[in-house]
């Protein structure tokens, strides 16, 4: 049976609402449903619970998922895209909210470019607010799907050595998942151009490289960011392809260390941080995070109407 334990939090902003019990539960409810799905056949647990994919910037990889997610759990599910709705018209935020809530919606996934905006949200509504993405703020359920494929490739992340390389400076993906690895015992690393780092590090507790080469050696995952172009200033970097020589991921680096396990939360900018030809590369994780997303999304809409909604 699906775990009877229930979560601490009735929203999940960020990576810090979740405790290591809610994170090993997560994983217990995403093994059952990894375990019991059979195509075609859905869970009843969801029906009659509304849940609303609320995004105001581009997705696929979350939002389908999230759809899928909860049309397996039979749930009634509605999307909401900014652009073709009456935000356009001059319509506010909290008003399209109340809009949304006089529907009868119980779970909001919210993504927005603006940091916080799931936060007044859940702040200005009754229902259950899941952050899909805001700004570079986080994106704690992408940290819980990758979590997750570690635990189901490695067994434990416990002293597992994880560099992330790329644009960490506005990288939501990066926040979220140095918070969530580093609570289930891996050690953190960072590795990319000093314009792309945070001013803060010192707080986040990683270990720095400027070499490609130095992470590799040390790390046993990589995990790889594509440069988000749509929250950068100009004059970061000198060009795309000296970001590319230097910080590019390329075959030579895994051929030579076969064990090295490397994920990317997509989308991947093929030829910029990741060589083309490692796109179908043993240990090159990219697709079973995206199949490991829904079962992980299945899990947490599951725990929170069994944990909130019941
Ligand atoms: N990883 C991720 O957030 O991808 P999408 O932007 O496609 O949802």
């Amino acid at each position: 049976m699906i775990t009877d334990k229930k979560l601490t939090n009735p929203f999940l902003l960020q990576a810090d609402d979740l405790s290591i019990e809610d994170i090993y539960l997560i994983f217990e409810a995403a093994d059952y449903f990894l375990d019991n799905y059979k195509p075609g056949v859905k869970f009843n647990d969801l029906k009659g619970v509304t849940v609303a994919l609320a995004f105001f910037e581009n997705s696929t990889r979350t939002k389908l998922s999230f759809e899928l997610a909860a049309k397996r759990l039979s749930a009634d599910v509605f999307s909401f895209q900014s652009k073709t709705s009456s935000l356009a018209k001059g319509e506010s935020l909290i008003d399209t909210l109340r809009t949304i809530e006089a529907m009868g919606v119980q779970i909001y996934v919210v993504r927005h470019s603006c940091s916080g905006v799931p936060h007044f949200l859940q702040r200005n509504s009754s229902g259950i607010v899941i952050n899909a993405g805001d700004g570079k703020h986080e994106h704690p359920t992408q940290a819980l799907l990758d979590a997750f494929t570690l635990r189901q490739h490695f067994g434990s992340l416990k002293s597992l050595n994880v560099c992330i390389i790329g644009d960490i400076l506005h990288s939501r993906v990066a926040r979220s998942n140095i918070k969530m690895l580093s609570t289930l015992g891996a050690n953190l690393g960072l590795c990319a151009p000093g314009t792309l780092l945070p001013r803060d590090l010192v707080k986040w507790n990683c270990k720095i490289f400027d070499d490609i080469q130095l992470a590799i050696d040390w790390a046993n995952v990589l995990l790889v960011l594509r440069l988000q172009n749509e929250r950068m200033e100009s004059g970061l970097l000198p060009s795309m392809s000296e970001f590319s020589k230097y910080f590019g991921v390329k075959y030579p680096h895994l051929t030579s260390k076969p064990e090295l396990v490397l994920l990317h939360p997509g989308p991947v900018n093929y030829g910029i941080e990741l060589d083309y030809r490692l796109s179908s590369y043993p240990n090159v994780l990219i697709q079973t995070q995206v199949t490991y997303g829904v079962f992980i999304r299945m899990a947490l809409l599951y725990l929170f109407k069994h944990s909130f909604l019941n």
